[in-house]
């Protein structure tokens, strides 16, 4: 099975979750997708969604979901996303696809956050993955100064502006083992929108696609 098929399982077993009559917040990226894809079987059993992203609107909207502006809704039963990296914890790294600050907002009003993944994704220690940081364009010196400091190897992501007009640094080199405080950390740096670990928000449930079907941890 590819790692796409894996996402697949993933994406299409979070269905479960999702209630008829229910506004549903989704997130971004290829496993979000093929969950994109199956809530479209269930569109005229929902209100619609709240998107994390431009390119998730777009796709929700292709298949007649209506999408609502968050300010519209004061909160979500569950939020559907994928991840960079998760540990055991359920805590997680995100924004490969630099859509992190508005992943946050949308989790943030969320009671459930169920996390959709293929099984490349589950680690022990996270940093791996370079951790993701939204950044306000002006700061982009200061914040990577900064985060040398912290111990990481900062990197501009290259051609990106985020769906807010700002910039992605990525930081390589990070072994993260506490990661609610450095979440506090570099949350705390002038100019930094959003870091991409979700500590102190992390998953409920995580719904992994393996070869033999998704396995579900609650
Ligand atoms: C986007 C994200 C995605 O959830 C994360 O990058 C995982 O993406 P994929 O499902 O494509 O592997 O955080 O900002």
């Amino acid at each position: 099975m590819t790692q796409d098929e894996m996402k697949k399982e993933a994406g299409w077993a979070a269905l479960k979750y999702v209630e008829a009559g229910s506004i549903v917040g989704v997130g971004t990226g290829s496993t979000v997708k093929h969950f994109i894809d199956a809530l479209g079987t269930m569109k005229d059993d929902i209100k619609g969604a709240v998107s994390s992203s431009v390119d998730s609107t777009e796709k929700l909207k292709a298949l007649g979901i209506e999408v609502f502006d968050c300010n519209e809704v004061d909160k979500l039963d569950v939020y559907v996303d994928g991840a960079d990296e998760i540990n055991p914890a359920k805590e997680m790294i995100k924004g490969g696809g630099a859509a992190l600050t508005r992943e946050k907002i949308v989790a943030a009003i969320s009671e459930k956050f169920i996390c959709i993944v293929d099984g490349t994704k589950a680690v022990d220690v996270m940093g791996e993955f370079p951790l993701p940081v939204e950044v306000i364009p002006m700061a982009r010196s200061y914040v990577g100064r900064e985060l040398v400091k912290l111990g990481g190897d900062p990197a501009y992501r290259e051609g990106v502006t985020t769906d807010n007009g700002n910039i992605i640094i990525d930081v390589y080199g990070l072994k993260i083992t506490n990661p609610k405080q450095l979440e506090d950390q570099i949350n705390s740096l002038a100019g930094v929108v959003t870091v991409g670990l979700f500590a102190h928000r992390g998953a409920d449930v995580v719904i992994t696609g393996t070869p033999n079907g998704a396995k579900i941890e609650e």
